[in-house]
């Protein structure tokens, strides 16, 4: 792996620190208006919903009178996590590996033949891979867990009209995307020597904001929102596996779950209109997807994106 130079690192921390941390948070929220959640009658899906950040929103959904249904692949933990919280619908769960695209496909009929419907579908697994790992199907993980499998399921929830005409959909996206300019066939790097494991988690959360404009703009039902969010810095397990030299560093700043999951349940609760097709919301604002100059690249639409989705796809189901 490439030597990130010092100069690089101070300049990247010293930018984002102030904002990304708790300590950008506290500041912003002195200015916000706060109304109580109110979710009665509303039926949420969380994927990656048993832990961090995505158990988060789980519980403050419950705790505020939806019926949640969280995903993740332990069945062990999600029990664990559902039994913890004290809501007036209990939590319930089913599993699903988001690595696996057939998995997805299960989970789809599962809640088929569940009868379920959803008010918010909260897409939040995320995964961040430092060597080039090939599933089972022969894709790239992180590829498949952060955007590919994400994309079978809104269009698989869409398709079916599980997801209501009012719905909102939240893709939890990540900062991670902004030093990254979308190059459709680096989405699914299977080459080791060409893989870099920050540059597939950012293409593939650039890709979720991208699939969001997408289908906002071709929104059949114009009352169904289509958010991407970033959760700022939270200190999470994940984080804590994959990126251990910043925990260390940031510790003290970095946000909790509630925190990390604020924008979540702000857009699940007050669905403001978007201006731009495509963004990121961030602490309750909705921002830009490029920050730097030379991330844009006019040569790859959201609608590109979800064809190359959608052919990675299909040719998995043939
Ligand atoms: N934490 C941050 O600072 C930060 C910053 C920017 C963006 N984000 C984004 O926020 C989201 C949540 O991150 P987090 O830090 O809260 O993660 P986390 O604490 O590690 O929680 C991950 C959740 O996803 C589930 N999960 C992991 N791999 C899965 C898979 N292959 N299939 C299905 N479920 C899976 C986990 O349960 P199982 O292990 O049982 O499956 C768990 O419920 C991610 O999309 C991440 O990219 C986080």
């Amino acid at each position: 792996m490439a030597k990130v130079p010092l100069s690089k690192l101070i300049k990247f921390y010293v930018r984002f620190t102030p904002s990304y941390s708790a300590i950008g948070y506290n500041l912003r929220s002195i200015f916000w208006r706060n109304r109580p959640n109110q979710f009665n009658g509303q039926t949420w899906l969380v994927t990656g919903g048993s832990e961090g950040i995505g158990a988060s929103a789980a519980r403050q959904a419950a705790e505020a009178g939806a019926r949640v249904i969280c995903v993740a692949r332990d069945a062990k933990k999600l029990e664990a996590f559902a039994q913890s919280v004290k809501s007036p619908i209990p939590i319930t769960w089913l599993t699903a590996d988001f690595s696996r695209t057939r998995d997805v496909h299960r989970l789809l009929e599962d809640i088929k033949v569940g009868g379920h419907s959803f008010d918010v579908l909260v897409n939040n697994v995320g995964i961040q891979k430092h060597q080039m790992i090939l599933t089972d199907e022969e894709m790239e993980t992180s590829f498949v867990t952060n955007i590919l499998s994400h994309h079978i399921l809104v269009k698989g929830l869409l398709e079916t009209r599980i997801l209501k005409d009012n719905a909102t959909v939240i893709e939890v996206a990540s900062g991670g995307m902004y030093n990254h300019k979308m190059v459709i066939d680096d989405l699914n790097i299977t080459d080791p020597a060409r893989y870099a494991g920050p540059r597939a988690y950012g293409l593939a959360k650039r890709a979720q904001c991208m699939t969001m404009g997408f289908w906002k703009e071709k929104a059949v039902y114009p009352q169904q929102r289509f958010y991407a969010m970033h959760p700022g810095w939270v200190d999470t397990a994940s984080v804590n596996r994959s990126m251990p030299r910043f925990v260390a560093i940031l510790k003290s700043v970095l946000r909790d779950h509630d925190k990390g999951a604020d924008t979540i349940v702000y857009l699940a609760r007050e669905r403001p209109d978007q201006k731009r097709s495509e963004a990121i919301w961030f602490d309750r604002k909705e921002r830009t997807t490029h920050i730097y100059a030379h991330t844009p690249n006019p040569g790859v639409s959201a609608h590109d994106v979800v064809n190359h989705l959608d052919t990675i796809a299909a040719a998995r189901m043939a």
